[in-house]
């Protein structure tokens, strides 16, 4: 593991003292990259993981995505945390730390933060996010916005991120789970991450999950397929990050983004059709990958939930879900967790 104090471009009115990057990101991405497009294009059915749509660009288009009429996930949580901020930070007693997995542009987070130092001079913030840029940018900002902050942040995916948290010791803490980011997640993948988690809580301590919850198809699909394109951007960015990255020659042109409600299933399936029969080339991998038309290669599923659900998961996990907030067309649901 290698810890990295920040550098000395630093604001001057930031202390040192008060941000420490734990860097455990040691493995090129793009090996990883490389590994996951050639065994994804080489099974049947094919398909990507999620993980791979957050280059920069990518990035940049969730956030565009976060802002559209039709995704209403982000909008509806933000709801719910500036209504319910105190209410929430109260159901941890005593002087809490608060735990981010996957905090990303931490711009939610304020609304938390600003609630416990409503209750406590000091807080500490221990933010998890595979990516370190973000963690940085985001870190500081909020550094210069909340003076009685410290954060000790863990550049890591989720899985080595908690398993350096389990080694130190807290005070109370309040984990947070927001964005609905548990919706990439298997039911077997979601119950095996709340595990993980739970281990580096105490009994008492919590865990706020955010939720979106199963609806009807329309509103879903028009979630997933906004009328300007973005999401369809956001999915076919893929394919563009493997021309960059991996020498392809993907025709954009050529394929298309299609999202699909299973009821069955309660996830929303993303895919990329192929248009025509063609062939793609992808330098780098020394691979000539066939394509019919219509074929799709699956990219996301996005889970959806009811209380009934995050309930027993919550039971499967060493949890109890104690109460549940929602916004008020009770789209997206705010659900705090307490470890027993
Ligand atoms: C980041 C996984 C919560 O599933 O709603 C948004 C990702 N994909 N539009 C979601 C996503 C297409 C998003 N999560």
């Amino acid at each position: 593991m290698s810890t990295k104090r920040v550098s000395t471009t630093e604001p001057k009115h930031i202390s040192e003292e008060k941000l420490f990057i734990h860097n455990l990101v040691k493995r090129d991405p793009r090996a990883g990259l490389a590994e996951d497009v050639r065994r994804g294009l080489t099974t049947q059915p094919k398909r990507f993981l999620p993980k791979y749509f957050y280059d920069e660009l990518g990035s940049q288009l969730f956030e565009a995505i976060c802002l559209l009429p039709e995704y209403y996930l982000t909008r509806a949580e933000n709801e719910i945390l500036q209504r319910y901020a105190d209410e929430i930070v109260a159901t941890v007693a005593g002087p809490t730390t608060l735990i981010e997995m996957g905090s990303g542009s931490a711009s939610k987070t304020r609304l938390l933060i600003e609630a416990l130092l409503r209750k406590q001079d000091e807080l500490l913030f221990m933010p998890i996010d595979i990516s370190a840029t973000a963690l940085e940018s985001s870190s500081r900002i909020l550094l210069q916005s909340y003076p009685r902050l410290n954060i000790e942040a863990y550049a890591a995916d989720y899985f080595a991120g908690l398993a350096e948290l389990a080694k130190e010791q807290r005070t109370h803490t309040l984990a947070l789970f927001l964005g609905s980011n548990i919706s990439n997640f298997d039911p077997e993948e979601a119950l095996k991450f709340l595990r993980a988690l739970r281990q580096v809580l105490h009994e008492g301590d919590a865990l706020l999950l955010g939720a979106d919850l199963k609806k009807e198809k329309s509103v879903l699909e028009a979630a997933y397929n906004d009328a300007l394109g973005v999401t369809a951007a956001f999915n076919l960015n893929v394919l563009a990050r493997i021309n960059r990255e991996l020498g392809g020659n993907f025709d954009l042109r050529a394929f298309s983004h299609c999202a699909v409600y299973n009821q069955d299933a309660g996830r929303v399936e993303i895919y990329i059709d192929s248009n025509r029969e063609q062939t793609v080339t992808i330098d780098k991998l020394d691979l000539q990958v066939q394509f019919s038309e219509g074929e799709q290669i699956h990219t996301e599923n996005s889970y959806k939930y009811d209380l009934e659900n995050i309930g027993k998961l919550a039971a499967a996990t060493g949890f109890t879900r104690a109460q549940t907030w929602q916004d008020q067309k009770q789209q997206f649901s705010s659900n705090l967790l307490l470890a027993v």
